[in-house]
């Protein structure tokens, strides 16, 4: 076999230019904690950003952005297109054949979130959310925050816990929003201002209490019928309190995960059937909605596990009066073990103008206590990856993560449900560490934007590479590749069916790379 096929891509090795106009781009200050990888150290005066990536300028070379579980975090290289392909793995784009726009990447704005944040000084704060929002950063573009409390706060509350209140005239956010989240989220707003843009879009975990069967935030309980219209009233009034403060509100989810109210659940939750969400949103939330002017807030149902499609939503959409309110379908990926991708895609097939969307995940939910949080761990942020290309290839229109700041514990959670987030912060030293999940997150969201495509692929051989890809506006194919396997895998690009020009990787064992191609 001609050795020559094997050449190593020809990568120049060098930091692009205009990676210079960025004083402050610095390489990651890495630090090992015993995983398989490292998590990089951020502070206040040090932080690693990824800095400006030009495209190729013609179709003779590529850019690649490159993080492995050994060493590299979004190192920029250029590549050159050779005219013979290697014969590893072969991945052809076919940009002409195009499915769902992408909506977004990004994270949750939770209390615990921005309690850990709120925790650091003013300039390792800046450093955090630069990381996330900035033109430097990952710039995340659609984010989730909770309606009130969920468990990852410190107590759960609602925004009028006044028993009996059914006209609502104690209706108030609450501290968390004006310490934990309504800051951050407006600094996050100023960040992207001028470059791209950021949504976000609430999910209540409970009603008022006094609204539910069982009188409890959490345990075995639904909405009280005669709860319904002031219920909605109640949404209507949050959407409204975030806009006073400057913080539009682009969507909402009707409910977290709305089966755990079924159980003896023991965090927040309400129990909804598909049967009451249709014909609450038919009779009272869409209603509502349209009278005080937010007919054009995203209505969301389900924001729960992959399981219960296509059947939840299916028996909400039935209704042709409640299909004129919703628009999208959200989902978890906590039992996207078990069941396969395809649901995704007989969910997009019976409703193809609502778009599907991933709204939860993290990692570490149900490991040990104590390893919740897994610093520096690369098979964590694979499992992001391989999720994340199995959704978007299926019709998700994005990926939001969960928590994007827990201290070292995964916390807080007023119920000790703790879990791993792509940055964890380190207050006693007023630093925070980028997990390698933050780079997963960061592979997709800062080159898959807001308005790009996902457009066909083959791969010859699925059992270590995985690829997504897309096609921007002006033409620029996007591919995030990743290597599962220890070894390097040869890998072969051909960026249109036909193109008579290849990407040839010598792709390193373990590894996460995204390819821009000229057109
Ligand atoms: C619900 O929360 C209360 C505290 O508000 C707690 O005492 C109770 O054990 C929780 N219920 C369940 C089922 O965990």
């Amino acid at each position: 076999m001609a050795s020559r096929r094997f050449f190593a891509v020809k990568l120049v090795v060098f930091y692009l230019a205009v990676l210079a106009f960025y004083t402050s781009a610095q390489e990651c200050n890495q630090q090992s904690f015993g995983s398989d990888s490292f998590v990089c150290v951020c502070s206040g005066s040090s932080c690693d950003y990824i800095g400006d990536v030009p495209p190729p300028a013609d179709t003779s070379s590529f850019t690649i952005v490159s993080s492995s579980k050994d060493s590299d975090r979004f190192a920029v290289g250029l590549g050159t297109m050779d005219s013979l392909q290697n014969s590893g793995v072969t991945i052809t784009v076919d940009p002409s054949v195009r499915y769902q726009t992408m909506m977004g990447f990004g994270g949750a704005f939770t209390d615990s979130t921005g309690f850990n944040v709120a925790k650091l000084s003013a300039e390792t704060q800046e450093s955090l959310l630069r990381s996330y929002f900035a033109p430097e950063g990952i710039r995340y573009s659609l984010c989730r925050v909770p309606i009130a409390g969920s468990d990852f706060s410190t107590r759960p509350y609602s925004y009028d816990d006044v028993p009996g209140d059914v006209n609502l005239d104690n209706f108030a956010l609450a501290e968390e929003d004006y310490l934990y989240k309504l800051p951050f989220m407006k600094r996050a707003l100023e960040l992207v201002s001028g470059t791209s843009d950021l949504k976000f879009f609430g999910s209540p975990w409970a009603p008022p209490a006094w609204m539910k069967t069982n009188g409890m935030a959490n345990g075995s309980g639904s909405l009280l019928t005669e709860m319904w219209g002031p219920y909605s009233n109640y949404l209507v009034k949050f959407i409204s309190a975030y806009e006073e403060e400057g913080v539009p509100i682009w969507g909402i989810t009707t409910q977290n995960e709305p089966m755990t109210g079924f159980s003896d659940w023991p965090w927040n939750t309400c129990a909804w059937t598909a049967e009451d969400q249709r014909d609450w949103i038919k009779t009272n939330l869409g209603p509502a909605f349209v009278d005080a002017g937010y007919d054009d807030v995203k209505i969301m149902v389900l924001d729960h596990n992959r399981e219960f499609l296509p059947d939840y939503p299916a028996a909400i959409l039935e209704d042709p009066e409640t299909y004129k309110y919703v628009d999208g379908i959200a989902v978890h990926w906590y039992s996207d073990n078990n069941d396969y991708p395809d649901r995704l895609t007989s969910t997009h097939d019976l409703f193809p103008d609502k778009f599907l969307l991933y709204t939860e995940s993290c990692e570490g939910w149900n490991a040990a206590p104590g390893n919740r949080v897994e610093l520096g761990s690369w098979q964590r942020a694979q499992n992001y990856v391989v999720n994340i290309i199995d959704d978007v290839t299926h019709y998700s229109t994005g990926w939001v993560d969960w928590n994007m700041a827990l201290d070292q514990e995964g916390g807080p959670n007023w119920v000790s449900n703790f879990v791993d987030s792509p940055v964890i912060v380190n207050a006693a030293e007023d630093t925070f560490y980028k997990q390698p999940m933050f780079y997963a997150m960061g592979h997709f969201s800062r080159f898959v934007l807001p308005g790009d495509v996902a457009v066909d692929r083959s791969i010859s051989d699925e059992s270590q590479i995985r690829a997504a890809t897309f096609v921007k506006p002006d033409g620029t194919v996007v591919a995030v590749i990743l290597n599962m396997a220890e070894e390097v895998v040869p890998v072969s690009i051909q960026p249109s069916v036909g193109a008579d020009f290849y990407a040839n990787l010598m792709v390193p064992g373990k590894s996460l790379h995204t390819l821009l191609f000229a057109v």
